[in-house]
């Protein structure tokens, strides 16, 4: 618990809300901002230039190659610095794209929209591969979607519903068949060790404000030697793979983010984030019926749980949840407004009337254990009001980041 210790008295500053939306986006760490703050206010070179500040900005670029490479056990010039995760996910795809002729690409029907816009909008023929109720990807249909195909693209963790894929089989699957493979990994690297030497893939994405780094800034593993083609094109910054003058700022602050985020996982996050989520969803289970937790309980993100309350309309649910001062998830941040039920509970098999029912809560280290209790008290009072004012029946919902 000596982390929890620490982080106590770190209260999360969130408009005074408890923060429990950690799978759409993290707070900086202070070490971070701290490390990103003079990138901002007093170095501006471009690291492409030939002088002094130029090859300060380089050498720091360079660093947090390495601090990347590190947290995935990489190589340093296995990492391509993107713009974003959503930018990682689409260079990847459109790389397999670009460099296989004929075949299909084969995806989980869970995917996050990264991967599921960009294979729909080629003109490839897309393979959507089933998932079981628990959310685990059926492995005899990702056998058979392998056949004939060109690349297969599979995510390591759901963002929705937490659910850790067995990559490692899949990508054997995918290998005896000789396919290129993608795995989308930005809701998995920072909460749980994440290796490549683990899952030997050929592209992996990352994304810093999943952990703790800054927003508009994500890296794409290409495994050394695997042949790569680039999306954005230009002046042929990070080895001609992703063109643009590096937002070295971003760039220096993901590196800290990957090195602390290393740090903690090997302190023992995994356990204390389970530690909070799991009282977490004891309390609300025993305090609210007719509430069911979606998705397998053991292969799964420890700071991640999703949970359906019957007669509850999510929508209703988050207006008094956010009135209590409680931030969690009931559909997409980018795409709030446009409500539709969320695919990946339709691809597990959950009904729409359920679907609109179930709310996503996940955790991050700024969170508490005091936090989760009194968070748990507030689902249940809500859940309570919403019963009572409402007396059943559902509105729509949205998809999840
Ligand atoms: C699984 C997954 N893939 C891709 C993305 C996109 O990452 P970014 O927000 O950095 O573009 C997200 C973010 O919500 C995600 O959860």
């Amino acid at each position: 618990m000596g982390f929890l210790v620490v982080f106590f008295n770190q209260k999360t500053e969130t408009h005074g809300v408890i923060d429990l939306d950690a799978n759409a986006t993290t707070r900086m760490l202070p070490e971070v901002v701290d490390a990103m703050l003079p990138w901002l206010r007093d170095h501006h070179a471009n690291p492409s230039g030939s002088y002094r500040g130029a090859k300060f900005a380089r050498k720091a670029i360079e660093q947090a190659r390495e601090q990347v490479a590190d947290l995935i056990s990489a190589a340093p010039e296995e990492i391509v610095f993107t713009g974003c995760g959503t930018e990682s996910v689409n260079t990847a795809l459109h790389s397999l794209d670009f460099l296989t002729v004929i075949g299909f690409a084969v995806v989980s029907a869970i995917e996050h929209s990264a991967v599921l816009r960009q294979v729909e909008g080629s003109n490839r023929e897309v393979r959507f591969v089933k998932v079981d109720a628990a959310g685990f990807i059926d492995e005899g249909d990702f056998a058979a979607a392998c056949e004939g195909a060109a690349f297969a693209s599979v995510m390591l963790a759901n963002n929705e519903i937490g659910v850790i894929q067995p990559i490692a089989k899949l990508l054997e699957i995918a290998r005896a068949k000789g396919l290129p493979f993608h795995t989308d990994a930005i809701q998995a690297v920072g909460k749980i060790p994440v290796s490549v030497k683990d899952i030997p893939v050929d592209m992996l994405s990352i994304s810093a404000h999943k952990f703790h780094g800054p927003k508009g800034i994500g890296a794409l593993y290409v495994r050394s030697g695997f042949d790569f083609s680039p999306l954005i094109v230009g002046g042929g910054q990070e080895t001609g793979r992703r063109s643009g003058t590096e937002n070295t700022a971003a760039i220096v602050a993901m590196g800290k983010a990957a090195e602390l985020a290393k740090q903690a996982l090997e302190s023992g996050l995994g356990a204390e984030l389970a530690a909070m989520r799991d009282l977490f969803q004891t309390l609300v289970m025993e305090g609210v019926s007719g509430c069911t937790l979606n998705g397998d309980v053991i292969s799964k993100l420890p700071n991640t749980t999703h949970l359906s309350f019957n007669d509850c309309d999510a929508a209703g649910m988050l207006i008094l949840l956010d009135e209590a001062g409680l931030a969690c998830s009931a559909g997409s941040a980018c795409m709030t407004g446009k409500r539709k039920p969320s695919h990946v509970q339709f691809a597990m098999g959950i009904s729409e009337a359920v679907a609109k029912t179930s709310l996503r809560f996940s955790f991050s280290r700024f969170n508490t254990l005091q936090e989760a209790a009194e968070a748990a008290q507030i689902v249940i009072k809500s859940v309570q009001k919403l019963r009572t004012v409402q007396g059943g029946g559902v509105g729509p919902v949205a998809i999840y980041t």
